[in-house]
Protein backbone atom coordinates (compact mmCIF):
# COMPACT_ATOMS: atom_id res chain seq x y z
CA UNK A 1 0.00 0.00 0.00
CA UNK A 2 1.30 3.55 -0.55
CA UNK A 3 1.97 5.70 2.31
CA UNK A 4 -0.10 8.01 1.53
CA UNK A 5 -3.38 6.10 1.47
CA UNK A 6 -3.05 4.06 3.90
CA UNK A 7 -5.42 4.01 6.10
CA UNK A 8 -5.57 5.59 9.59
CA UNK A 9 -7.64 5.92 12.31
CA UNK A 10 -10.26 9.07 12.64
CA UNK A 11 -8.17 10.24 15.66
CA UNK A 12 -7.07 9.95 19.53
CA UNK A 13 -10.09 8.10 20.69
CA UNK A 14 -10.28 6.00 17.66
CA UNK A 15 -7.08 4.60 18.30
CA UNK A 16 -7.32 4.47 22.42
CA UNK A 17 -10.21 2.00 21.84
CA UNK A 18 -8.56 0.33 18.83
CA UNK A 19 -5.47 -0.32 21.05
CA UNK A 20 -7.42 -1.52 24.21
CA UNK A 21 -9.65 -3.70 21.64
CA UNK A 22 -6.15 -5.16 21.29
CA UNK A 23 -4.94 -5.01 24.87
CA UNK A 24 -8.84 -6.50 26.39
CA UNK A 25 -9.35 -9.63 25.31
CA UNK A 26 -9.28 -13.21 26.92
CA UNK A 27 -5.91 -12.27 28.25
CA UNK A 28 -7.94 -10.54 30.90
CA UNK A 29 -10.80 -12.43 31.73
CA UNK A 30 -9.87 -15.60 30.39
CA UNK A 31 -6.23 -16.20 31.39
CA UNK A 32 -5.62 -13.52 34.35
CA UNK A 33 -8.04 -15.51 36.87
CA UNK A 34 -6.96 -19.06 35.69
CA UNK A 35 -3.06 -18.28 36.40
CA UNK A 36 -3.45 -16.09 38.81
CA UNK A 37 -5.50 -18.99 40.37
CA UNK A 38 -2.50 -21.05 39.74
CA UNK A 39 -0.20 -19.39 41.22
CA UNK A 40 -1.84 -18.53 44.70
CA UNK A 41 -3.15 -15.08 44.09
CA UNK A 42 -1.52 -11.96 46.29
CA UNK A 43 2.29 -12.19 45.02
CA UNK A 44 1.31 -13.11 41.68
CA UNK A 45 -0.87 -10.64 41.14
CA UNK A 46 1.42 -7.78 42.16
CA UNK A 47 4.00 -8.84 40.13
CA UNK A 48 1.78 -8.58 37.27
CA UNK A 49 0.59 -5.15 38.61
CA UNK A 50 4.35 -4.01 39.10
CA UNK A 51 5.78 -4.96 35.32
CA UNK A 52 2.71 -3.64 33.46
CA UNK A 53 3.65 -0.29 35.37
CA UNK A 54 7.50 -0.92 35.15
CA UNK A 55 8.23 -2.60 32.23
CA UNK A 56 4.60 -2.65 30.09
CA UNK A 57 4.66 1.37 29.92
CA UNK A 58 7.65 2.13 28.77
CA UNK A 59 7.28 -0.49 26.13
CA UNK A 60 3.80 0.11 25.17
CA UNK A 61 4.93 3.95 24.56
CA UNK A 62 8.09 2.62 22.38
CA UNK A 63 5.90 0.16 20.54
CA UNK A 64 3.22 2.79 19.43
CA UNK A 65 5.95 5.57 18.76
CA UNK A 66 7.83 3.25 16.29
CA UNK A 67 4.64 2.20 14.44
CA UNK A 68 3.70 5.67 14.57
CA UNK A 69 6.84 7.37 13.15
CA UNK A 70 7.74 4.61 10.49
CA UNK A 71 4.34 4.44 9.40
CA UNK A 72 5.12 0.31 8.46
CA UNK A 73 4.62 -2.77 9.44
CA UNK A 74 6.09 -4.40 12.65
CA UNK A 75 9.20 -5.78 10.90
CA UNK A 76 10.00 -2.96 8.59
CA UNK A 77 9.56 0.16 11.15
CA UNK A 78 12.77 -0.86 12.87
CA UNK A 79 14.64 -0.15 9.35
CA UNK A 80 12.41 3.01 8.86
CA UNK A 81 13.03 4.23 12.39
CA UNK A 82 16.80 3.47 11.97
CA UNK A 83 18.41 1.90 8.94
CA UNK A 84 17.40 -1.01 6.11
CA UNK A 85 18.86 -4.38 6.38
CA UNK A 86 19.59 -3.86 10.37
CA UNK A 87 19.24 -6.73 12.85
CA UNK A 88 16.98 -4.77 14.76
CA UNK A 89 14.20 -6.13 12.40
CA UNK A 90 14.91 -9.19 14.52
CA UNK A 91 12.30 -8.50 17.13
CA UNK A 92 9.93 -8.26 14.27
CA UNK A 93 9.95 -11.55 12.93
CA UNK A 94 10.01 -13.02 16.13
CA UNK A 95 6.63 -11.12 16.68
CA UNK A 96 5.55 -12.63 13.23
CA UNK A 97 6.32 -16.35 15.27
CA UNK A 98 4.28 -15.17 18.28
CA UNK A 99 1.46 -14.02 16.19
CA UNK A 100 1.14 -17.50 14.62
CA UNK A 101 1.38 -19.14 17.89
CA UNK A 102 -0.88 -16.80 19.62
CA UNK A 103 -3.73 -16.45 17.36
CA UNK A 104 -3.91 -20.60 16.75
CA UNK A 105 -4.72 -21.25 20.27
CA UNK A 106 -6.73 -18.11 21.13
CA UNK A 107 -8.69 -18.82 18.34
CA UNK A 108 -9.43 -21.78 19.92
CA UNK A 109 -10.21 -20.66 23.45
CA UNK A 110 -12.58 -17.90 21.58
CA UNK A 111 -14.28 -20.81 20.10
CA UNK A 112 -15.09 -22.17 24.04
CA UNK A 113 -16.79 -18.58 24.18
CA UNK A 114 -18.78 -18.50 21.38
CA UNK A 115 -19.80 -21.87 22.21
CA UNK A 116 -20.76 -20.63 26.05
CA UNK A 117 -22.82 -18.14 23.97
CA UNK A 118 -24.42 -20.57 22.08
CA UNK A 119 -25.18 -22.44 25.55
CA UNK A 120 -26.29 -19.52 27.07
CA UNK A 121 -29.25 -18.41 24.34
CA UNK A 122 -30.40 -22.14 23.73
CA UNK A 123 -30.83 -21.38 28.10
CA UNK A 124 -28.34 -24.97 29.11
CA UNK A 125 -27.28 -23.31 32.39
CA UNK A 126 -30.40 -22.21 33.82
CA UNK A 127 -31.11 -23.73 37.04
CA UNK A 128 -27.61 -26.02 36.79
CA UNK A 129 -25.61 -26.59 39.61
CA UNK A 130 -21.95 -25.71 39.60
CA UNK A 131 -20.95 -29.56 38.97
CA UNK A 132 -23.56 -30.12 36.06
CA UNK A 133 -21.69 -27.04 35.00
CA UNK A 134 -18.04 -28.61 35.31
CA UNK A 135 -19.91 -31.61 33.41
CA UNK A 136 -21.06 -29.42 30.47
CA UNK A 137 -17.24 -28.04 30.14
CA UNK A 138 -15.82 -31.63 30.31
CA UNK A 139 -17.94 -32.64 27.65
CA UNK A 140 -17.05 -29.80 25.62
CA UNK A 141 -12.96 -30.73 26.03
CA UNK A 142 -13.43 -34.39 25.06
CA UNK A 143 -15.99 -33.30 22.23
CA UNK A 144 -13.13 -32.11 19.73
CA UNK A 145 -15.48 -32.18 16.31
CA UNK A 146 -17.54 -29.16 18.32
CA UNK A 147 -14.52 -27.76 19.37
CA UNK A 148 -13.20 -27.55 15.76
CA UNK A 149 -16.99 -26.28 14.65
CA UNK A 150 -16.44 -23.11 16.91
CA UNK A 151 -12.92 -22.75 16.26
CA UNK A 152 -14.02 -22.46 12.58
CA UNK A 153 -16.30 -19.90 13.34
CA UNK A 154 -13.89 -17.88 15.15
CA UNK A 155 -11.39 -17.86 12.91
CA UNK A 156 -13.62 -17.28 9.94
CA UNK A 157 -15.06 -14.17 11.39
CA UNK A 158 -11.81 -12.85 12.41
CA UNK A 159 -10.07 -13.34 8.98
CA UNK A 160 -13.77 -11.59 8.10
CA UNK A 161 -13.15 -8.53 9.66
CA UNK A 162 -9.23 -8.06 8.74
CA UNK A 163 -10.68 -7.86 5.36
CA UNK A 164 -13.56 -5.29 5.96
CA UNK A 165 -10.43 -3.28 6.96
CA UNK A 166 -9.59 -2.72 10.72
CA UNK A 167 -10.50 1.16 10.76
CA UNK A 168 -14.53 0.92 9.23
CA UNK A 169 -14.84 -2.74 10.78
CA UNK A 170 -13.49 -1.69 14.12
CA UNK A 171 -14.03 1.94 15.27
CA UNK A 172 -18.06 1.62 15.17
CA UNK A 173 -18.39 -1.34 16.96
CA UNK A 174 -15.59 -0.59 19.37
CA UNK A 175 -17.43 2.24 20.48
CA UNK A 176 -20.68 0.60 21.50
CA UNK A 177 -19.39 -2.40 22.84
CA UNK A 178 -16.53 -2.05 24.67
CA UNK A 179 -18.28 0.36 26.77
CA UNK A 180 -20.77 -1.90 27.17
CA UNK A 181 -18.49 -4.39 28.20
CA UNK A 182 -16.70 -2.54 31.18
CA UNK A 183 -20.75 -1.53 32.14
CA UNK A 184 -21.62 -5.30 32.66
CA UNK A 185 -18.21 -6.12 34.57
CA UNK A 186 -19.29 -3.42 37.18
CA UNK A 187 -22.66 -4.66 37.46
CA UNK A 188 -21.37 -8.10 38.14
CA UNK A 189 -18.41 -6.46 41.36
CA UNK A 190 -21.29 -4.90 42.59
CA UNK A 191 -23.00 -8.43 42.66
CA UNK A 192 -20.47 -10.65 44.38
CA UNK A 193 -19.78 -8.18 46.36
CA UNK A 194 -22.82 -9.63 48.06
CA UNK A 195 -21.35 -13.49 47.61
CA UNK A 196 -20.23 -14.72 51.22
CA UNK A 197 -16.86 -15.58 49.10
CA UNK A 198 -16.24 -11.87 48.50
CA UNK A 199 -13.76 -11.09 50.96
CA UNK A 200 -11.71 -14.15 50.69
CA UNK A 201 -11.55 -13.59 46.56
CA UNK A 202 -10.22 -9.81 47.92
CA UNK A 203 -7.74 -11.42 50.08
CA UNK A 204 -6.83 -14.06 47.68
CA UNK A 205 -5.94 -11.33 45.13
CA UNK A 206 -4.23 -8.51 47.54
CA UNK A 207 -2.34 -10.07 49.90
CA UNK A 208 0.96 -11.18 48.60
CA UNK A 209 2.08 -14.49 50.27
CA UNK A 210 5.58 -15.54 48.76
CA UNK A 211 5.90 -18.52 49.68
CA UNK A 212 3.67 -19.76 47.21
CA UNK A 213 5.23 -18.13 43.68
CA UNK A 214 7.71 -20.18 42.10
CA UNK A 215 10.21 -19.02 39.15
CA UNK A 216 8.15 -20.13 36.52
CA UNK A 217 5.08 -18.18 38.19
CA UNK A 218 6.95 -15.07 38.21
CA UNK A 219 8.06 -15.91 34.94
CA UNK A 220 4.12 -16.38 34.07
CA UNK A 221 3.19 -13.09 35.60
CA UNK A 222 5.88 -10.50 34.07
CA UNK A 223 4.70 -12.70 30.65
CA UNK A 224 0.98 -12.14 31.22
CA UNK A 225 1.71 -8.25 31.66
CA UNK A 226 2.74 -8.53 27.74
CA UNK A 227 0.37 -10.93 26.97
CA UNK A 228 -2.87 -8.66 28.42
CA UNK A 229 -1.32 -5.41 26.73
CA UNK A 230 -0.63 -7.15 23.68
CA UNK A 231 3.37 -6.11 23.77
CA UNK A 232 6.66 -7.62 22.31
CA UNK A 233 4.98 -8.98 19.05
CA UNK A 234 4.47 -5.68 17.00
CA UNK A 235 0.94 -5.54 17.22
CA UNK A 236 0.95 -2.12 18.76
CA UNK A 237 3.62 -1.08 16.25
CA UNK A 238 1.05 -2.06 13.45
CA UNK A 239 -1.78 -0.06 15.26
CA UNK A 240 0.19 2.83 15.91
CA UNK A 241 1.78 3.15 12.02
CA UNK A 242 -2.35 3.92 11.58
CA UNK A 243 -1.80 7.01 14.21
CA UNK A 244 -1.53 10.07 12.54
CA UNK A 245 1.42 12.05 13.49
CA UNK A 246 0.18 15.05 15.61
CA UNK A 247 -1.12 13.03 18.50
CA UNK A 248 1.03 12.67 21.48
CA UNK A 249 1.41 9.68 23.38
CA UNK A 250 1.81 9.47 26.72
CA UNK A 251 -1.42 9.36 28.26
CA UNK A 252 -3.11 7.06 25.14
CA UNK A 253 -0.60 4.49 26.58
CA UNK A 254 -1.53 5.34 30.45
CA UNK A 255 -5.14 5.01 29.44
CA UNK A 256 -4.71 1.47 27.20
CA UNK A 257 -2.94 0.31 30.28
CA UNK A 258 -5.15 1.10 32.87
CA UNK A 259 -8.27 0.10 31.19
CA UNK A 260 -6.46 -3.08 30.53
CA UNK A 261 -5.47 -3.45 34.24
CA UNK A 262 -9.03 -2.65 35.58
CA UNK A 263 -10.60 -4.83 33.89
CA UNK A 264 -7.95 -7.65 34.86
CA UNK A 265 -8.49 -6.83 38.12
CA UNK A 266 -12.45 -6.78 38.06
CA UNK A 267 -12.47 -10.11 36.45
CA UNK A 268 -10.08 -11.72 38.85
CA UNK A 269 -12.37 -10.41 41.68
CA UNK A 270 -15.86 -11.28 39.94
CA UNK A 271 -14.74 -15.47 39.51
CA UNK A 272 -12.80 -15.53 42.89
CA UNK A 273 -15.89 -13.96 44.64
CA UNK A 274 -17.85 -17.23 42.40
CA UNK A 275 -15.04 -19.89 43.83
CA UNK A 276 -14.66 -19.16 47.42
CA UNK A 277 -18.56 -18.50 47.65
CA UNK A 278 -19.37 -21.77 45.69
CA UNK A 279 -16.23 -23.79 47.11
CA UNK A 280 -14.80 -24.34 43.60
CA UNK A 281 -10.70 -24.93 43.26
CA UNK A 282 -8.84 -21.64 42.39
CA UNK A 283 -5.91 -23.28 40.55
CA UNK A 284 -9.03 -25.10 37.92
CA UNK A 285 -7.03 -23.85 35.32
CA UNK A 286 -7.73 -23.23 31.93
CA UNK A 287 -11.69 -23.98 32.41
CA UNK A 288 -12.10 -21.61 34.94
CA UNK A 289 -14.24 -18.94 33.90
CA UNK A 290 -16.33 -21.26 31.91
CA UNK A 291 -17.05 -23.03 35.10
CA UNK A 292 -17.45 -20.33 37.79
CA UNK A 293 -19.33 -17.75 35.50
CA UNK A 294 -22.45 -20.01 34.57
CA UNK A 295 -23.05 -20.94 37.73
CA UNK A 296 -23.18 -17.17 39.46
CA UNK A 297 -25.92 -16.51 36.09
CA UNK A 298 -27.89 -19.53 36.79
CA UNK A 299 -28.36 -18.49 40.49
CA UNK A 300 -28.82 -14.75 39.27
CA UNK A 301 -31.77 -12.69 38.73
CA UNK A 302 -31.99 -11.63 35.20
CA UNK A 303 -29.20 -14.08 34.88
CA UNK A 304 -30.48 -15.37 31.37
CA UNK A 305 -29.70 -12.49 29.87
CA UNK A 306 -26.90 -11.59 31.44
CA UNK A 307 -25.46 -14.73 30.60
CA UNK A 308 -25.94 -14.04 27.04
CA UNK A 309 -25.15 -10.60 26.96
CA UNK A 310 -21.30 -11.48 28.84
CA UNK A 311 -20.69 -14.20 26.62
CA UNK A 312 -21.20 -11.73 23.31
CA UNK A 313 -19.30 -8.98 24.93
CA UNK A 314 -16.46 -11.32 25.52
CA UNK A 315 -16.26 -13.07 22.16
CA UNK A 316 -16.28 -9.30 20.90
CA UNK A 317 -13.29 -8.89 22.90
CA UNK A 318 -11.76 -11.36 22.23
CA UNK A 319 -12.53 -11.00 18.22
CA UNK A 320 -10.63 -7.80 18.18
CA UNK A 321 -7.89 -9.06 20.09
CA UNK A 322 -7.26 -11.81 17.63
CA UNK A 323 -7.90 -9.18 14.87
CA UNK A 324 -4.92 -7.16 15.83
CA UNK A 325 -2.78 -10.20 15.77
CA UNK A 326 -3.89 -11.02 12.33
CA UNK A 327 -3.45 -7.87 11.41
CA UNK A 328 0.00 -7.67 12.19
CA UNK A 329 0.82 -10.79 9.69
CA UNK A 330 -1.35 -8.93 6.97
CA UNK A 331 0.33 -5.57 7.17
CA UNK A 332 3.64 -7.36 6.89
CA UNK A 333 3.01 -9.55 4.02
CA UNK A 334 0.62 -6.79 1.71
CA UNK A 335 3.29 -4.11 2.58
CA UNK A 336 6.89 -6.53 2.55
CA UNK A 337 6.03 -8.57 0.02
CA UNK A 338 3.40 -7.01 -2.28
CA UNK A 339 0.57 -9.61 -1.55
CA UNK A 340 -2.52 -8.49 -1.96
CA UNK A 341 -4.47 -7.81 1.55
CA UNK A 342 -6.94 -10.07 0.77
CA UNK A 343 -4.93 -12.62 -0.21
CA UNK A 344 -2.62 -12.39 2.50
CA UNK A 345 -5.52 -13.11 5.02
CA UNK A 346 -6.91 -15.81 3.70
CA UNK A 347 -3.63 -17.70 3.20
CA UNK A 348 -2.44 -16.46 7.00
CA UNK A 349 -5.81 -17.14 8.63
CA UNK A 350 -5.84 -20.77 7.20
CA UNK A 351 -2.63 -21.92 8.11
CA UNK A 352 -3.43 -20.32 11.58
CA UNK A 353 -6.50 -22.29 11.36
CA UNK A 354 -4.47 -25.63 10.42
CA UNK A 355 -2.38 -24.89 13.51
CA UNK A 356 -5.17 -24.29 16.12
CA UNK A 357 -6.06 -28.41 14.90
CA UNK A 358 -3.17 -28.82 17.33
CA UNK A 359 -4.55 -27.04 20.33
CA UNK A 360 -8.29 -28.19 19.71
CA UNK A 361 -7.03 -31.73 19.97
CA UNK A 362 -5.08 -31.04 23.00
CA UNK A 363 -7.82 -31.59 24.98
CA UNK A 364 -9.00 -34.80 23.78
CA UNK A 365 -6.94 -36.77 21.27
CA UNK A 366 -3.72 -35.87 22.09
CA UNK A 367 -4.17 -35.74 25.90
CA UNK A 368 -2.26 -38.63 26.34
CA UNK A 369 1.78 -39.19 27.95
CA UNK A 370 2.84 -39.87 24.88
CA UNK A 371 1.93 -36.48 23.01
CA UNK A 372 2.87 -34.41 26.12
CA UNK A 373 6.52 -32.63 25.29
CA UNK A 374 9.35 -30.99 27.41
CA UNK A 375 8.26 -32.93 30.31
CA UNK A 376 11.33 -32.05 32.91
CA UNK A 377 12.41 -28.97 31.22
CA UNK A 378 11.87 -25.03 31.92
CA UNK A 379 9.10 -25.15 30.12
CA UNK A 380 7.48 -27.51 32.46
CA UNK A 381 7.82 -30.50 34.71
CA UNK A 382 4.92 -32.47 34.21
CA UNK A 383 4.87 -32.29 30.43
CA UNK A 384 2.68 -30.03 28.01
CA UNK A 385 0.09 -30.27 25.29
CA UNK A 386 0.60 -28.10 22.43
CA UNK A 387 -2.17 -26.20 23.54
CA UNK A 388 0.31 -25.40 26.74
CA UNK A 389 3.40 -25.22 24.80
CA UNK A 390 2.32 -22.48 22.22
CA UNK A 391 0.96 -20.43 25.33
CA UNK A 392 4.00 -21.13 27.51
CA UNK A 393 6.46 -20.71 24.57
CA UNK A 394 4.73 -17.08 23.48
CA UNK A 395 4.23 -15.68 26.95
CA UNK A 396 6.81 -16.33 29.14
CA UNK A 397 9.61 -16.41 26.47
CA UNK A 398 8.72 -14.76 22.85
CA UNK A 399 6.76 -11.91 24.04
CA UNK A 400 9.08 -10.68 27.10
CA UNK A 401 12.19 -11.44 24.60
CA UNK A 402 10.59 -9.16 21.77
CA UNK A 403 9.86 -6.69 24.15
CA UNK A 404 13.34 -6.56 25.66
CA UNK A 405 14.77 -6.28 22.56
CA UNK A 406 12.32 -3.25 21.28
CA UNK A 407 12.80 -1.77 24.61
CA UNK A 408 16.95 -2.03 24.00
CA UNK A 409 16.38 -0.22 20.68
CA UNK A 410 14.14 2.51 21.81
CA UNK A 411 16.75 3.82 24.58
CA UNK A 412 19.86 3.13 22.63
CA UNK A 413 19.06 3.07 19.14
CA UNK A 414 16.81 5.71 18.78
CA UNK A 415 17.46 6.64 22.04
CA UNK A 416 16.68 10.82 23.72
CA UNK A 417 15.50 12.56 20.31
CA UNK A 418 12.80 9.63 19.80
CA UNK A 419 11.87 9.93 23.74
CA UNK A 420 11.13 13.87 23.14
CA UNK A 421 9.24 13.34 20.24
CA UNK A 422 7.15 10.36 22.11
CA UNK A 423 6.11 12.43 24.72
CA UNK A 424 6.28 15.81 23.06
CA UNK A 425 7.31 17.11 26.31
CA UNK A 426 10.12 18.83 27.53
CA UNK A 427 9.50 17.64 31.05
CA UNK A 428 13.22 16.24 32.08
CA UNK A 429 12.17 13.92 34.74
CA UNK A 430 9.49 12.08 32.23
CA UNK A 431 11.85 12.08 29.27
CA UNK A 432 14.73 10.40 31.56
CA UNK A 433 13.10 8.25 33.37
CA UNK A 434 11.85 7.01 30.05
CA UNK A 435 15.23 6.70 28.51
CA UNK A 436 16.30 4.65 31.41
CA UNK A 437 13.65 2.53 31.82
CA UNK A 438 13.88 1.35 28.00
CA UNK A 439 17.83 1.19 28.49
CA UNK A 440 17.88 -0.44 32.15
CA UNK A 441 14.82 -1.39 33.92
CA UNK A 442 12.53 -2.55 31.65
CA UNK A 443 14.94 -4.99 30.00
CA UNK A 444 17.04 -5.23 33.29
CA UNK A 445 13.56 -6.78 34.91
CA UNK A 446 12.89 -9.35 31.90
CA UNK A 447 16.46 -11.00 32.07
CA UNK A 448 16.25 -10.90 35.90
CA UNK A 449 13.42 -13.13 35.44
CA UNK A 450 15.12 -15.22 32.90
CA UNK A 451 18.01 -15.45 35.47
CA UNK A 452 15.54 -16.54 37.95
CA UNK A 453 14.35 -19.36 36.04
CA UNK A 454 17.63 -20.87 35.01
CA UNK A 455 19.41 -20.07 38.08
CA UNK A 456 16.78 -19.59 40.99
CA UNK A 457 18.54 -16.55 41.85
CA UNK A 458 17.46 -13.10 40.69
CA UNK A 459 17.77 -9.30 41.94
CA UNK A 460 14.45 -8.84 42.33
CA UNK A 461 13.39 -11.74 44.34
CA UNK A 462 16.30 -10.99 46.54
CA UNK A 463 14.46 -7.32 47.22
CA UNK A 464 10.83 -9.13 47.30
CA UNK A 465 12.23 -11.36 50.03
CA UNK A 466 13.60 -8.38 51.60
CA UNK A 467 10.84 -6.15 51.74
CA UNK A 468 7.57 -8.96 52.53
CA UNK A 469 9.82 -12.46 53.28
N1 LIG B 1 -3.86 -8.75 24.69
C1 LIG B 1 -4.73 -9.73 24.21
C2 LIG B 1 -5.57 -10.28 25.35
O1 LIG B 1 -5.37 -9.96 26.47
C3 LIG B 1 -4.01 -10.84 23.49
C4 LIG B 1 -2.95 -10.39 22.54
C5 LIG B 1 -1.64 -10.77 22.73
C6 LIG B 1 -3.27 -9.54 21.47
C7 LIG B 1 -0.63 -10.32 21.89
C8 LIG B 1 -2.26 -9.09 20.62
C9 LIG B 1 -0.96 -9.47 20.84
O2 LIG B 1 -6.44 -11.07 25.15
Amino acid sequence: MNQSTRAHWSGRIAFILAAAGSAIGLGNIWKFPYITGENGGGAFVLIYLACVAVVGLPILLAEVYIGQKARRNAVEAFELTHKTGTYWRVPGWLGLASAFLILSFYSVVGGWILDFEFRSIINEFGGKSANEIKGTLTSLFTNWPRQLFWHTVFMSLTVAIVLGGVKDGLERWNKILMPALLALLALLLVRVMFLPGFGQAMSFLFSPDTSKLKAAGILEAVGHSFFTLSLGMGALITYGSYLKKKESLPKIVIAVAFIDTAIALVAGIVIFSIVYSFNMAPGAGPGLILVTLPTLFSQMAGGYIISVAFFLLVSFAALTSAVSILETMVAYWTESHNVDRKKSALIVGVVIYLLGLLSVFSTNLLNSPQFKMFAGTLLSKNGLTFFDLFDKLTSSYFLPIGGLLIALFFGWILGEKAIKEATKSDNKLLNKGLLWSARIVAPGAVLDVLLNLVFEWSVLRWLFGMVFG
